[in-house]
């Protein structure tokens, strides 16, 4: 696991923006997968920018986000496929068609999530993909307790997870229960991982993905058996560690 060390969120942001649209510059076809909340928004937010002065074209890239909570239309704004478009797709020239999201308001979840296994297999599987960390060591929704072999499944919300996404909704009765999300297996099937992380409080988290043992309590754990990850992440994030050996500046 490479580890490079940033100043603060805006380095973060940048940094994890030339590493993104590099690789979409350097490939004729590439599959990136996605990620939401709250520490991606500065990483879009440079793409956007990147498109706008240099022109990186999208048109040979395809996405698969993470996932999307169980319930939401596309068209709600709190929804993943309403926050991707507002902060990425709307502003890049990604083709609508290349876009794909799990599908929270199917009939049948259980359909939904073979179809987006099935889907991200049929186009030859993700090259890259972008993960935040939950305090609790979730990556996309793999809440602690989930199996390291689950493929795209549905997920019970822990408190925790719905307290910390609370500020997105207006309260706490409309943060969702239930969502999609990729599992662990579908995570560690990516060709390479891009992980970021700020703030202090993703201290706890930081310091188990890369010291602690693997432990399905702590889902990102499976991220140290992963042959290429990467972590962009700030002092803050970083202030716990002592022994980081493999910090590139
Ligand atoms: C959310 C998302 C994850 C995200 C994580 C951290 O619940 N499902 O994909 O990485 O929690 O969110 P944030 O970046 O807002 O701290």
């Amino acid at each position: 696991m490479e580890v490079i060390k940033v100043r603060d969120y805006n380095e973060m942001s940048k940094k994890a923006a030339e590493y993104i649209t590099s690789k979409v510059k350097s490939s004729t076809c590439i599959n990136l997968g996605l990620a939401t909340g709250g520490t991606p928004l500065g990483l879009y937010k440079n793409m956007v920018l990147d498109f706008q002065k240099n022109k990186t074209d999208y048109q040979h890239v395809t996405s698969f986000n993470l996932d999307e909570y169980v319930g939401l239309s596309e068209d709600h704004p709190n929804s993943y496929h309403y926050y991707m478009k507002e902060n990425l797709f709307n502003y890049i020239n990604i083709l609508k068609s290349n876009v794909h999201l799990p599908n929270g308001k199917g009939v049948s979840l259980k359909k939904e999530c073979d179809h987006y296994d099935k889907l991200i297999k049929g186009c030859g599987g993700i090259d890259v993909q972008v993960l935040g960390i939950g305090q609790n060591g979730h990556i996309g929704f793999n809440e602690p307790g989930t199996s390291f072999g689950t493929k795209t499944h549905v997920v019970k919300l822990t408190e925790s997870t719905r307290q910390a996404n609370k500020h997105f909704f207006n309260d706490m009765d409309e943060v969702p229960t239930h969502a999609i999300t990729m599992g662990i297996q579908s995570i560690m099937n990516s060709r390479e991982i891009l992980l970021l992380a700020s703030g202090a409080e993703k201290g706890v988290a930081i310091n188990k993905l890369l010291q602690g043992d693997l432990n399905e309590q702590f889902p990102a754990s499976i991220l140290q058996l992963h042959p290429n990850v990467t972590v962009i992440a700030d002092e803050q994030s970083l202030t716990s560690h002592i022994s980081i050996q493999d910090i590139t500046t």
